[in-house]
């Protein structure tokens, strides 16, 4: 049995310490009494430790937005594993407003002259990797995020695209370190459009797709193992149908997690009692 998980991944939202603690003293003791459905909340990195303060009377868990590989070193900007242990349990891993740039520049900058076909993601695929394989080391859970675009979507690439980021992600781990990782698939186009994937094709892509690209790495019980979330335009109204889906372990949700009914949504993700 596989064990729902609600992520809330704030992005650059509730950054002060004072929005961010209002809301989560809101919300927390009602959030806290949901059971049979892990919940967590993502903030951005400069309230982590003052809504970690706050969570500590809770079973809720705190998750980062990104890091880096490195323990630590000449990257400015940057935050590293070692920064996050013992304050964050989960870390958001390749999500696609970092693969695809839009975090640094939008539209992403053209390489320079001299360097094209050089990298121009922020979170390549190989970043991700080692990314995922130094959360693992430091003991934290990686949500790593994969998703096609609306072009590949309508070119039919869905499947290959999306099981080419698993394999990345995931390569050179063992069997037991990917039963560890939490997996979101977020179509790009269902993200803060208000257009949710349908339930039947995100349950499809994450049972064949997804769980298929495992199975190829470590064998069926890995892929059985890994919990996957849907992401991309989850609310309160349509939560409980991606949940009803027997391939889906949860969601990442970004712009409903941001509002008091954020526990409505947990609550409805929660398994009948
Ligand atoms: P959304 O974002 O729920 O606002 O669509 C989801 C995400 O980007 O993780």
């Amino acid at each position: 049995m596989r064990h729902p998980i609600i992520a809330g991944n704030w992005k650059m939202h509730l950054g002060r310490v004072d929005e961010a603690l209002a809301f989560v003293r809101r919300i927390r003791y009602r959030l806290n009494e949901i059971e049979g459905v892990e919940r967590v909340l993502c903030p951005p990195f400069t309230v982590l430790a003052a809504v970690a303060e706050v969570l500590r009377p809770t079973h809720i868990g705190l998750g980062a937005q990104t890091m880096h590989w490195e323990d630590h070193g000449a990257y400015t900007g940057e935050i590293s594993p070692a920064m996050l242990t013992g304050l964050c349990q989960y870390v958001i891993l390749g999500h696609s407003e970092r693969r695809t740039g839009r975090v640094a520049f939008p539209p992403p900058p053209a390489p320079p002259p001299g360097e094209e076909g050089a990298e121009v993601s922020v979170e390549s695929d190989a970043a991700v990797n080692r990314k995922v394989h130094a959360a693992l080391a430091y003991g934290i859970t990686p949500i790593i995020c994969v998703g096609e675009n609306l072009a590949q979507n309508e070119a039919g690439q869905t499947d290959e695209f999306v099981g080419g980021q698993v394999r990345a992600a995931l390569a050179g781990l063992t069997a037991q370190q990917a039963e560890q990782c939490v997996i979101a698939y977020e179509p790009l186009w269902a993200i803060g459009t208000g257009k949710a994937a349908t339930p039947v094709d995100a349950n499809r892509v994450i049972g064949l797709t997804i769980r298929g690209a495992i199975a190829g790495m470590f064998g069926e019980a890995a892929a059985q193992a890994v919990r996957v979330q849907y992401g991309g335009s989850v609310n309160v109204e349509n939560v409980a149908a991606f949940m009803a889906m027997p391939e889906v372990d949860g969601a990442l949700v970004g712009g409903a997690s941001l509002k008091p009914d954020f526990v409505e949504l947990v609550r409805r993700a929660a398994p009948a009692r």
